[in-house]
């Protein structure tokens, strides 16, 4: 039996994708809507491949989603789809309260219905597994303890609210009807496909076109890295193992500033492709306006996955982060594909000129 994967031509399921497929021979239903975040790009080596099956669609509709459930029966359903940007959420909320929370009730109802009717087996067996994020949980003072499972909700953007409300929406899914669910709360992830209106791609491909690297506020806000294929081998084991109706946080103890980051990056490039005039890309770091409502913290308590389910992330935040600036250094086609007219506008209205 397949499964039926949610988003994967965005960053982290595209990233799922490749790293399924490449320990395993059950087949992917991907269903994305391709919105400006999905790239089917990112798929372009499952070219020709039978086990990757691409579907575009909105998860939000369910005459869409209950044709390919039966078509495929799958034997779980996991949801990457979402709008995933901050910024964008501050520009303009609706679209993040439209996939994020209506798509995924639909879903739920869709997937409801479909796992209803399996026989006794394979109802047993089904799984819904929700990928949502540690922004739920508010922002942390220095002195706190990183977010645990147990943390109550504070959601301060419209996305995280939206995601919390879909997280939401699981729980009381698997509560009130039964529905073997699921959800995984990671921190910030980066690695390869990532698209360059987050932090670290941005910061990456503006160095080496000699642009600004853009600081928000003081640069002092903390945040906690995780390699996408560490989150995406964590997503895997907990269907694979996890119990049913629990949420399990995902982090690589991984916190720093964002200026540390940022040093980090173009220190590494500095070594990997030097700038031309002998500078130093940190140089070109410029600090800019705040994101409103910006969240000081986030931090992973990832120890329930660790003790439970036996998952430990593979690269420090030092391999990853090398492994990310080499594969953007090769893959300037992908690259240039993806910083086109569309990105060019998203720059101009975030960050003028
Ligand atoms: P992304 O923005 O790169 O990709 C989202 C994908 O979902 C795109 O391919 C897009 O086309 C698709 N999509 C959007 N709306 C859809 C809809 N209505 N129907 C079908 N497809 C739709 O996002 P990402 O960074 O890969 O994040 C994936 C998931 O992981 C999200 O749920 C996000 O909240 C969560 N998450 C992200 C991070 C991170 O650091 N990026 C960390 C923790 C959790
Ligand atoms: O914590 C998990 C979340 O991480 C995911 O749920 C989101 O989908 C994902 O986008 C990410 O959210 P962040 O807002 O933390 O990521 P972003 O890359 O946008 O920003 C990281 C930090 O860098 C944040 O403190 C804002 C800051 N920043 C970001 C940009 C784009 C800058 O200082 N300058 C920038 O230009």
């Amino acid at each position: 039996m397949p499964i039926l994967v949610t988003g994967c031509a965005g960053f982290i399921g595209s990233n799922f994708v490749h790293t399924w497929l490449s320990s395993s021979d059950e087949a992917v239903v991907n269903l994305d809507k391709l919105t400006y975040a999905g790239n089917l790009a990112n798929l372009d080596a499952l070219k020709g491949d039978p086990r990757h099956i691409f579907v575009q669609g909105d998860i939000g509709d369910c005459a869409l989603v209950s044709k390919l459930l039966a078509e495929h029966k799958p034997r779980a359903v996991l949801n990457f789809a979402a709008e995933s940007h901050v910024d964008r959420s501050i520009h303009g909320p609706g679209d993040f309260i439209e996939t994020n929370v209506v798509g995924t009730f639909n879903l739920l109802e869709s997937v409801r219905a479909y796992w209803q009717d399996l026989p006794a087996v394979e109802k047993e067996a089904f799984r819904f597994l929700h990928v949502s994020t540690d922004e739920v949980y508010g922002t942390l003072l220095p002195t706190d303890p990183p977010f645990a499972e147990t943390k109550a909700f504070e959601p301060n953007s419209p996305y995280s609210a939206s995601k919390a409300a879909s997280d939401h929406l699981v729980r009381a899914w698997h509560h009130t009807y039964g529905l073997p669910v699921l959800t995984t709360n990671c921190s910030n992830n980066y690695g390869p496909y990532h698209f360059p209106e987050k932090l670290i791609p941005l910061v990456l491909l503006n160095a080496l076109a000699g642009k600004p690297l853009p600081i928000y506020g003081d640069g002092q806000q903390v945040r906690d890295w995780l390699y996408v294929e560490d989150h995406c081998r964590a997503i895997a084991r907990v269907l694979e193992a996890g119990k049913v109706g629990d949420t399990y946080n995902i982090g690589g103890w991984n916190e720093k500033t964002n200026l540390e980051v940022v040093h980090t990056l173009c220190a590494v490039l500095d070594e990997l492709q030097p700038r031309a005039d002998g500078k130093r890309y940190a140089e070109q770091i410029t600090y800019v306006k705040d994101r409103p409502g910006h969240d000081r913290r986030y931090a992973i308590d990832a120890r329930k996955i660790e003790r439970d389910l036996g998952w430990k992330p593979q690269e420090t935040f030092e391999t990853g982060i090398r492994k990310t600036v080499q594969w953007y250094l090769a893959n300037q086609t992908w690259v240039e594909g993806v910083t086109s007219g569309a990105y060019r506008q998203w720059v101009g209205k975030q960050y003028g000129a």
